[in-house]
């Protein structure tokens, strides 16, 4: 029995020091913390309990049988994070490079399983080389169960992955099927292939940074979802992000008490619209007053920034919030904001998130660009998730929202609930200027005549009155009773039960 607890001791001993102490000091002069480090913070202290500390990899290539290191390069188990059941992984650079061998992959795929069969979220910490080139396809075949059990969890429990080392090659794809990835700045990196092969492919020179660090991914890309400066913010707001989802899809989020007046009025919101239809202003100044405590985690906020995405809470209950932003491009659809708005959109409804919809909206950006690139296929990317989606719907139009963007964000006819419109809301088939300029064209040599046209239309269109008529617009309300209202719609539809007719999948188109 002594003996046994010796061994126990060492096993574990060893395990903790993974790669060994030189190893641990060159990860922490990196400004990297360490897979156990991570794990520490992520979750409650002292609530981890950890799996299959002892195992190792099978491989006996290239002098792999003299190098066993107990754990084989991740720590997997699960703990809590402020109480809640969460899963986890985190890959240990110091061991190989964080190398997936097909224990390793087996490591993770057991956490996935109990996560799936118990319904609690999985966090991924990623930081490794890739497949253990060692051990060739048997490696491969461990990602490729990694990839099918991603795809199985998808829509049934939040997957999330925090990138904070180099995720090269396959290693990308598993976090591209999760919900959300994000970044540490300056020391991660996702990319298909690396900067030594783009130069031998394509004679392209960049660097590992430019090619796949953290603020190409969050401005340029919209693979990634958020950037931090260092592994303890990331963790830190990965703890805050977990507050707003449920632990799987038959959950409802996690209601938190707010003192925050559900009734509260902010009647600076009176004045937030400027007069002149083509000024901007910044939506983000509506959310931010209209949510509890000012609070909104806002996700991909550098990326296609004419759409605003993020999580909230109204009266204590988590809700998705989907924003055009006037500020840039006035507010119009293009291929990245309807992709980037769609996935979320979708994420909300496969988690029972309730979705706002905020609408200044002129249109869908026109021009050989985005036609070129596909605007009709993404575009309908946005109104098929609006469509399919069942969870509670409440948009309110503050300004424009015109042509098929009115639609397309979450209007009546795509099963919206409560669809509310400012005093300035405009809705119609195209601004004024562009209407009159059509249906009046004989006329555009009398510029006189056709601003009075132009007066007529907007008298006509250029108000919520045409849609209220019609009952496309449930209630005109002063902008100061915003949160009010929306708060009150919310609750009322708390228990909305809607469902989509049995199907395999839909064809969403890709
Ligand atoms: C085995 C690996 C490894 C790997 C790194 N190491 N990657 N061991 N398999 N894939 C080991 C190194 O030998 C080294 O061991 C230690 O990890 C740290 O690596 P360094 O190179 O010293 O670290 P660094 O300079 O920080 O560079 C990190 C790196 C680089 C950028 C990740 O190691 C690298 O480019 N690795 C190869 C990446 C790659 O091509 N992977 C395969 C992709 S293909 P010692 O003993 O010195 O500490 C793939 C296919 C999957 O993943 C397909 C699924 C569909």
């Amino acid at each position: 029995m002594h003996d046994i607890i010796r061994q126990l001791d060492e096993k574990r001993a060893a395990a903790r020091l993974g790669g060994g102490q030189r190893r641990i000091d060159s990860q922490h002069k990196k400004g990297k913390l360490t897979a156990r480090e991570r794990i520490e913070l992520l979750l409650d202290p002292d609530s981890f309990e950890e799996w299959d500390m002892f195992k190792e990899h099978r491989c006996n290539d290239f002098g792999m049988a003299e190098q066993l290191i107990p754990g084989d390069g991740v720590v997997t188990g699960y703990g809590t994070i402020n109480g809640r059941l969460i899963f986890v992984f985190s890959q240990d650079f110091t061991v190989f490079g964080g190398a997936l061998s097909e224990a390793h992959a087996e490591k993770i795929c057991k956490i996935m399983d109990h996560a799936l069969k118990v319904g609690a979220p999985v966090i991924g910490l990623n930081d490794s080389g890739g497949a253990r080139i060692q051990e060739g396809v048997a490696s491969l075949g461990g990602y490729a169960d990694v990839f099918q059990r991603n795809v199985m969890a998808s829509g049934v429990i939040p997957q999330i992955s925090m990138i904070m080392g180099p995720c090269a090659g396959g290693a990308v794809y598993s976090p591209a099927m999760t919900d959300f990835i994000f970044m540490v700045k300056d020391s991660s990196y996702m990319f298909v292939t690396g900067p030594e092969v783009v130069k031998t492919v394509t004679h392209e020179e960049v660097t590992a940074e430019e090619l796949g660090g953290a603020v190409t991914h969050n401005t340029k890309s919209g693979v990634a979802d958020l950037a931090f400066e260092n592994d303890v913010e990331a963790l830190n707001m990965l703890r805050r992000l977990m507050n707003y989802l449920p632990a799987n899809n038959r959950e409802k989020p996690p209601v938190e008490k707010t003192n925050d007046p559900a009734d509260r009025l902010d009647f600076s919101l009176d004045t937030l619209v400027p007069d002149n239809a083509n000024k901007p202003y910044d939506m983000k100044e509506l959310i931010i007053k209209m949510v509890d405590d000012c609070n909104f985690f806002e996700l991909q906020p550098d990326y296609a920034k004419n759409i605003i995405i993020g999580f909230a809470r109204m009266d204590g209950n988590p809700v998705g919030i989907v924003a055009n932003q006037p500020l840039v491009l006035a507010g119009c659809l293009d291929i990245k904001s309807s992709i980037k708005a769609a996935r979320f959109v979708r994420f909300c409804d496969a988690f029972n998130i309730p979705v706002v919809t905020l609408v200044d909206v002129p249109g869908f950006m026109p021009g050989t660009a985005q036609e070129y690139g596909g605007i009709i296929k993404h575009g309908a990317k946005l109104l098929y998730a609006y469509a399919e989606c069942t969870v509670p719907k409440v948009t309110l139009i503050t300004r424009k929202a015109y042509g098929g963007a009115y639609d397309v964000m979450s209007s009546k006819h795509l099963r919206g609930d409560v669809n509310f419109a400012w005093p300035s809301a405009e809705i119609a088939v195209m601004g004024p200027k562009g209407a009159v300029e059509i249906i009046f064209r004989e006329e555009k040599n009398d510029p006189a005549k056709l601003a009075g046209r132009e007066a007529e239309y907007k008298a006509k269109f250029a108000n919520p009155f045409v849609a209220g008529a019609r009952g496309f617009i449930d209630d005109v309300i002063m902008p100061n009773e915003t949160r009010k209202r929306i708060c009150r719609s919310l609750a009322m539809l708390r228990d909305k039960k809607l469902e989509n007719p049995w199907r395999k999948h839909g064809n969403i188109p890709l």
